[in-house]
């Protein structure tokens, strides 16, 4: 019996992360941080000298690494590597790898077999349109991307990592240009998914809006 799926999906700094791990703690399910794993399969990628843009060959190079999520500590063939996964670089990368279809078929095994019991909320970009199409509830986060610029400086900021945030703007445009356009699982809101704009909007009051839509629900 497949266990009940909550999924997540929008561009980043929405505040889907959050969202998504208060949800999971709430409920008392398990999470799961798709984007993890597009960054950490980017990180085996530099590591072991495999271009970028080579399909076939980050394909060939997820089939033979370990990426194990335990919370929100992150291990590649057994070490941690949540820090080096979570720099603004380390984003650029996960979504060039994240373009190709070799890569999101590999991913796709690894994402199904976190749907366990009691239930997972699930966070990324094509959560609800295609690995997870029968989620009991689907959640699009959207929030304007100055507003989104603006948090995830202030993020990068308190874990005291070098930001700016001209720069951030400029690559946050460019990230969502590119996970909008691709062929492959665009990201996009998924069919009968409930739209929450968190601009204007607390953390507090964004997860109080879930909530309501979860009780809702389940
Ligand atoms: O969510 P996060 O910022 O960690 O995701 C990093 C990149 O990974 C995204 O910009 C996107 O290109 C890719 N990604 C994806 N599909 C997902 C999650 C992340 O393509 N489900």
């Amino acid at each position: 019996i497949a266990a009940p799926v909550i999924t997540i999906d929008g561009p980043s700094g929405t505040g889907k992360g959050t969202i998504a791990s208060l949800l999971a703690e709430h409920l008392g399910w398990h999470l799961l941080d798709s984007g993890a794993l597009y960054r950490t399969l980017a990180l085996a990628a530099r590591r072991h000298g495999v271009d970028l843009d080579d399909g076939a060959g980050l394909g060939r190079l997820a089939a033979r690494i370990s990426v194990r999520l335990e919370g929100e500590r992150v291990r590649l063939d057994g070490e941690e590597v949540s820090a080096l996964i979570r720099t603004a670089e380390a984003g650029v990368d996960a979504s060039r790898v994240a373009v190709h279809p070799e890569v999101r078929q590999a991913l796709l095994g690894w994402q199904r077999e976190a749907a366990l019991a009691p239930g997972l909320v699930a966070d990324g970009r094509d959560m609800g349109a295609r690995v997870f199409p029968d989620a009991r509830l689907k959640l699009y986060l959207d929030a304007s991307p100055e507003e989104r610029a603006r948090r995830r400086y202030k993020q990068l900021k308190d874990k005291e990592m070098d930001a700016n945030l001209p720069n951030l703007v400029q690559e946050l445009r460019a990230r969502d240009e590119r996970d909008r356009e691709r062929a492959e699982s665009p990201l996009q809101v998924p069919p009968g998914a409930v739209i929450v704009d968190s601009t204007e909007l607390s953390i507090e009051q964004v997860f109080a809006r879930v909530l309501q839509f979860v009780d809702a629900d389940l």
